[in-house]
């Protein structure tokens, strides 16, 4: 059978199957309602998630949960958000694919657990782990996909609109469409 949620953060909180355990401060092992029927998945922990073992707490998590709260969706009600790895990559490079390969059963795990109905992926790395290796973010950011049974999409990371101000008016009819989503 399944972990339950407390073993599950638990065991995680533990683990050391990769080498970002030796540098890491916290395990970020994710945070929502666990009966949320939308998942978020970023990419990994930044210093400020490694510091406090939450996701998404820094200048681009706080800008996520502004426009997700004009959309109706927040952490503390309706959605769950996790990180393909749970622990923060040294200087913030990119979780190498065995890092990632390390990490991802966990993801797996807080999934089927939580069971949702939609997989909403954070930027590209998330987006080509979790929908198709050759996902093009810029192209194909706002596209839905069925993976068995659940429909998923990918839409821009909160830091790329910190760097690139134009993208916001696609995150929002992405996230307009994603809560249309929700509602059928
Ligand atoms: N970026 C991510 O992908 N995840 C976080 O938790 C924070 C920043
Ligand atoms: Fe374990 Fe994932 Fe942390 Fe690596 S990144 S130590 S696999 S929890």
């Amino acid at each position: 059978p399944d972990m339950d949620w407390k073993t599950l953060e638990e065991t995680c909180r533990g683990c050391t199957a990769c080498p970002l355990a030796a540098t890491r401060k916290n395990v970020v092992f994710g945070v929502g309602n666990p009966a949320a029927e939308v998942l978020f998945v970023g990419e990994g922990p930044g210093a400020n998630e490694d510091e406090q073992g939450e996701p998404f707490v820094g200048r681009a998590g706080q800008l996520l949960d502004k426009m997700l709260a004009a959309v109706g969706l927040s952490r503390q009600h309706n959605i769950y958000i996790a990180n393909m790895v749970k622990c923060r990559p040294p200087q913030n490079r990119d979780p190498l694919p065995e890092e990632q390969d390390a990490c991802l059963h966990w993801l797996k795990a807080q999934t089927a657990l939580l069971r949702p109905r939609i997989i909403i992926c954070l930027g590209r790395i998330a987006a080509k782990a979790i929908i198709d290796e050759n996902f093009r973010i810029t192209t194909q950011h706002g596209q839905w996909f069925t993976r068995g049974g659940v429909q998923m999409t990918a839409i821009y990371h909160p830091a790329a609109l910190l760097r690139d101000e134009s993208k916001k008016l696609d995150m929002w009819n992405d996230l307009k469409m994603a809560y249309d989503k929700m509602m059928e």
